[in-house]
């Protein structure tokens, strides 16, 4: 037991240790500036029922200050250069940004965006959750955001934003990252939810965040367990881990098994191999296929075949890499890949 935990564990796994009880009552017992990395998702105080059996419809000042309460106990634990996440309605991260401000380094108000939402009469129709970012300190010891290809036609693979006519700038790497996160699905339909009353989130989500603000190694905190979404994918991307939750704790544990584990272990590689470059391979391929430019081959008069090169070879490795994954598109009458050797003579 390292001196950063409260006491004995009431489950472990090679990486972390999980606590049932109440975080006011855990995160005090902790060592102070213990934890590289927080990420919060506390109870929105919408009127869920909680198995916890916790009230979550109080007044408005009581619930602004229990999470003062409970962020500035997370502010005692967390490292220099730790970063702390807060996941929470718009509504309540306007109020409580503002006692962030006081105590860490702002660094952006993510905005993720939510679908199959209802309009609302009278308002504007909700469509996103707010992720606060914080660091301690001037700045993040770790900030390694993931870049995101680039959004194209899943019928003609066309981009479907023009990036101002700045292609042949662009990081073959992928975009950048912005502080508007389109792509982070729900988990809604039951059957995948593991639990009902947890409000649980998409691990996308969690691996973005563990990605960009710590590295293998780094301690995680995440005060309100839910179904271990968190710990989870810290697991996965071998970070330990402390973790909290007041209700059960059977669902989390289970998740944590080793055969749970490998399955969004999968899931988690299968969406990593769709970033970090400007086209995931399939849709690099097709766009050879159909004649758009490819990353080295960027358009430029009557030049284009020949500066096609780079992208030929980019485009053999990935489907090399990918055998057996990837099946062409039919795309009748459209351009066939070449070989390396027939670009080279071209
Ligand atoms: C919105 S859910 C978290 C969902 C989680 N992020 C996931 O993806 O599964 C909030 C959780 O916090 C738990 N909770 C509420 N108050 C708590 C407290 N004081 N200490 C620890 N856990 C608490 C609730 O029981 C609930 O499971």
């Amino acid at each position: 037991m390292s001196n950063a935990e409260p006491r004995i564990a009431d489950h472990r796994t090679p990486l972390g240790a999980l606590y049932r009880g109440d975080c006011l009552d855990l995160l005090p017992q902790m060592a102070a500036e213990s934890m590289d990395l927080i990420f919060a998702d506390p109870p929105f105080n919408l009127g869920k029922s909680y198995a916890s059996g916790m009230d979550d419809a109080v007044p408005t000042e009581r619930y602004l200050s229990w999470s003062r309460q409970w962020i500035e106990a997370c502010v005692r634990v967390l490292k220099p250069g730790g970063s702390f996440f807060l996941y929470n309605l718009p509504k309540w991260n306007v109020a409580l940004g503002a006692f962030l401000n006081e105590r860490l380094t702002f660094r952006h108000l993510i905005a993720i965006e939510m679908t199959y939402t209802l309009p609302i009469a009278g308002r504007l129709y909700p469509s996103h959750y707010s992720l606060l970012y914080y660091c301690k300190g001037p700045r993040p010891r770790v900030f390694s955001p993931d870049r995101l290809a680039m959004a194209t036609c899943p019928h003609c693979f066309r981009e479907l934003k023009d990036y101002g006519g700045y292609k042949d700038k662009m990081n073959p790497g992928g975009v950048s990252l912005t502080d508007v996160w389109k792509d982070i699905p729900p988990v809604r339909h039951q059957k995948f939810k593991r639990r009902t009353d947890a409000n649980e989130l998409s691990i996308k989500l969690l691996d973005r965040v563990i990605t960009m603000a710590s590295q293998p190694g780094d301690l995680v905190l995440d005060p309100f367990g839910g179904s271990g979404s968190t710990y989870a994918v810290a697991e996965i991307k071998e970070r330990r881990w402390l973790g909290m939750e007041l209700g059960p704790i059977d669902q989390i544990i289970a998740r944590m098994e080793p055969g749970n584990l490998k399955i969004e272990g999968r899931f988690l590689d299968e969406y990593r191999s769709e970033i970090n470059a400007l086209f995931p391979p399939a849709v690099l391929k097709s766009r050879y296929d159909c004649g758009h430019w490819t990353p080295g081959n960027i358009p430029k008069g009557r030049a284009r075949e020949k500066i096609a090169n780079a992208a030929h070879q980019q485009v053999e490795l990935v489907l090399q890499e990918q055998q057996g994954r990837y099946s062409a598109p039919r795309t009748k009458g459209k351009r066939r890949l070449v070989s390396n050797q027939a670009v080279k003579s071209a």
